[in-house]
């Protein structure tokens, strides 16, 4: 073999542009944005520098900004100024997430795909993902389900073009596809959080979010950090309850999780690159100690590599300035 087969022959100048295997192209980017009802003007989210919680008045600019740079999606948390047990201020007709949807609808029409994030947590008062039973310190699967349903439905309703149920209930996607169906909206997609770990990678969302919780942990509802088989067990659920889109989350420590399920089941496959992942690379940049482009774009080609299709960060915005 050596010297015949040498590969660094493939590595220099163009040519190793000429076998690069993967590549990053703005088309696979989603950026989420956070509209606060709180608040009149933006907020920099301390543990996220450059990323803001914004009032519904710059939603509109925000978004026309984020499809000026040819980013094709966002998906949209709302931080209600109004929380309760039930979480009741998710699913009204003029709640937060459902004002934002229909703003930047008038503004850009079809030339933004809409997200939302379906979960409970940001306005409960307890930040449960779902309903609880507070005497027994439990989250209760079934009621959330009927919640979940008409979040989904109200979001529709508001123009979203896809759903996306975050809070890891069993029998979400099926509950959240029979909801929209009754009401005429067979044709959204739904794109299912369907291996969410319970991770600390979460923390500086929960701080942008103020979705932090008052009792125990996530631990009841999200994965395991140790398993693997079981996000395939998630993933066969999701998919037979009708997931149009699958998502992993979070994203580089769960490489292996990506590359499996895109592997066994060729879905549109969805990673999210969470807050504490871009923490991370923004305080390593901010000490000088990381070349922040360099690392972002690592990041990104690898969530690609592993197999993802799309790719949910808080960095698409930087990452589309570099790819133009
Ligand atoms: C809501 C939700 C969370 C994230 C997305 N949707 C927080 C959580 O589950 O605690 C995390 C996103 C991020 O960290 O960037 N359930």
């Amino acid at each position: 073999m050596f010297p015949d087969v040498r590969l660094r022959r493939l590595r220099k100048g163009k040519i190793r542009n000429l076998v690069r295997e993967t590549t990053l192209s703005v088309d696979a980017l989603v950026q989420p944005i956070f509209v606060n009802e709180n608040i009149y003007s933006p907020v920099e989210i301390p543990s996220m520098p450059g990323i803001y919680n914004i009032p519904l008045s710059e939603v509109a600019n925000e978004a026309k900004e984020i499809a000026n740079l040819g980013i094709p999606a966002v998906i949209l948390f709302g931080v209600p100024a109004f929380k309760d047990a039930k979480g009741s201020s998710s699913y009204g007709e003029k709640d937060i997430v459902q004002e934002a949807v229909r703003r930047i609808k008038a503004e850009l029409g079809d030339k933004l795909v809409v997200i939302t994030d379906v979960c409970m947590c940001e306005y409960t008062n307890h930040g449960h993902c779902g309903i609880v039973d507070l005497e027994k310190k439990e989250i209760l699967n079934d009621p959330t389900l009927e919640v979940l349903g008409k979040i989904a439905v109200s979001h529709a309703k508001a123009g979203a073009d896809i759903v996306a149920p975050s809070c890891m209930m069993d029998g979400m996607v099926g509950a959240i596809r029979q909801a929209l169906d009754l009401s005429g909206f067979e044709n959204i997609p739904i794109m299912s959080y369907a291996a969410k770990y319970h991770s600390c990678f979460y923390g500086p969302f929960r701080e942008a979010a103020e979705s932090g919780y008052s009792f125990g942990d996530r631990s009841t509802y999200q994965m395991d950090p140790a398993n693997s088989n079981e996000a395939l067990r998630e993933v066969t659920l999701d998919v037979a309850e009708g997931a149009d889109i699958i998502i992993v989350k979070p994203a580089l420590p769960y490489l292996d999780i990506i590359y499996r399920v895109k592997t066994d089941y060729g879905m549109p496959t969805a990673a999210y690159n969470v807050s504490g992942e871009y923490a991370m690379i923004k305080a390593a940049a901010a000490n000088g100690w990381l070349d922040e482009k360099k690392a972002i774009y690592e990041s990104l080609i690898s969530i690609k590599r592993a197999g993802a299709d799309i790719i949910i960060t808080y960095f698409a915005k930087d990452a589309a300035r570099m790819l133009k």
